[in-house]
């Protein structure tokens, strides 16, 4: 798992389990924004659940089938991006994200995201990464139009969040798209 400054004062780091108690902090402080539409906030409910959370990506990264990392700004944890699902048989992956309120607004996730697909396509050989928004999430949308994705249809009611059934936007890149951007 790769670790780098993305300039700035901010550091993109393996989320451990030894960090548990680091990201249950950081999710206190965001859990209302986080969980809106996203199932993190509520599955990491505290250090003992972000253990839990954090072993399942341990036992992910070793099998191969998915990565997590987290955000620090100036020192401190205010979010993370991972590959939720990473399959080199099929040479895709589902990339992921979240911030802190505090955190939002200054590209951080936009810079975390493009550096992990940057590994996945470069260093893993991935042809596609997917990314999937419930439609009203409008600022998770607003991110996979700034990373050049492109968007491929609605499932309709595909999402279940507390309760509630959510269209979801289904957006991707593909290897040569991203090369050929980057190297715009
Ligand atoms: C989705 C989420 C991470 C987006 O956060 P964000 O801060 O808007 O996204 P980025 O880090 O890419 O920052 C983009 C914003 O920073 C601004 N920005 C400032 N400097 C920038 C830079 N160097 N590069 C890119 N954007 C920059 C952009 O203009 C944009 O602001 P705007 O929305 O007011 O136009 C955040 O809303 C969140 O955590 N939501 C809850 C969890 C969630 O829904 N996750 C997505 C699951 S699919």
């Amino acid at each position: 798992m790769f670790k780098a400054s993305l300039g700035d004062g901010v550091e993109l780091r393996p989320l451990v389990p030894e960090l548990a108690e680091e990201l249950a902090a950081h999710m206190d402080r965001g859990r209302e924004f986080i969980g809106r539409y996203v199932a993190i906030a509520d599955v990491v409910a505290d250090a003992e659940a972000a253990e839990r959370f954090l072993e399942s990506y341990a036992e992910k990264a070793a099998a191969d089938t998915g990565r997590i990392w987290g955000i620090w700004l100036d020192g401190t944890l205010v979010g993370g991006v991972l590959f939720r699902t990473m399959d080199f048989r099929m040479e895709t992956a589902e990339a992921g994200c979240w911030l802190e309120p505090a955190a939002v607004g200054r590209g951080l996730v936009t810079r975390a995201v493009s550096a992990i697909i940057d590994w996945a396509v470069e260093v893993r050989g991935v042809h596609r990464v997917d990314w999937y928004a419930a439609t009203v999430n409008t600022a998770s949308v607003a991110v996979a139009k700034r990373l050049g994705m492109t968007r491929e249809g609605v499932l309709r009611e595909a999402y279940l969040h507390r309760g509630e059934r959510y269209d979801m936007e289904a957006w991707s890149v593909l290897a040569p798209e991203w090369r050929a951007a980057r190297g715009a």
